[in-house]
């Protein structure tokens, strides 16, 4: 056995300090969206949507056939990828928070 490297895509936006206020990355294995991330202070600036976009410019140039990410209903994740003109499709999720017998 050994260890493999994943692919990966990965994109920052950095202020005027170069501290990262954005991040993102793509996995070129499995196509997910990973990692996604802005700096509470800078949200609603359109930052992972230029993010997502970068990623998405790079995700056409791999033979991958499509790209998912996972989010949580009714989060900005969910907003901001349905602006972006994803679609949902559904999957069985089990939570934490939910009360379960079995
Ligand atoms: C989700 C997250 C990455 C969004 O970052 P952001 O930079 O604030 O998002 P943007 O400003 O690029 O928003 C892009 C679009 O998403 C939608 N959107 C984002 N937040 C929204 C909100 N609170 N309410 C309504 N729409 C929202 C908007 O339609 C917006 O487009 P518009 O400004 O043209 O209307 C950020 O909230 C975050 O880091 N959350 C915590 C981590 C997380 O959930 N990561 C995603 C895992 S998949």
């Amino acid at each position: 056995m050994k260890v493999e490297r994943l692919g990966e895509i990965s994109a920052c936006i950095r202020n005027d300090e170069r501290q990262t206020i954005a991040f993102g990355s793509l996995n070129t294995t499995t196509g997910e969206v990973l990692s996604l991330y802005v700096d509470p202070k800078h949200r609603h600036k359109g930052l992972a949507k230029e993010i997502v976009r970068y990623l998405v410019d790079e995700w056409l140039k791999t033979e991958l056939d499509e790209v998912f990410a996972t989010t949580c209903p009714d989060t900005d994740a969910d907003k901001l990828f349905e602006r972006l003109g994803w679609k949902r499709y559904s999957k069985w999720v089990r939570r934490k928070d939910e009360d379960r017998k079995i």
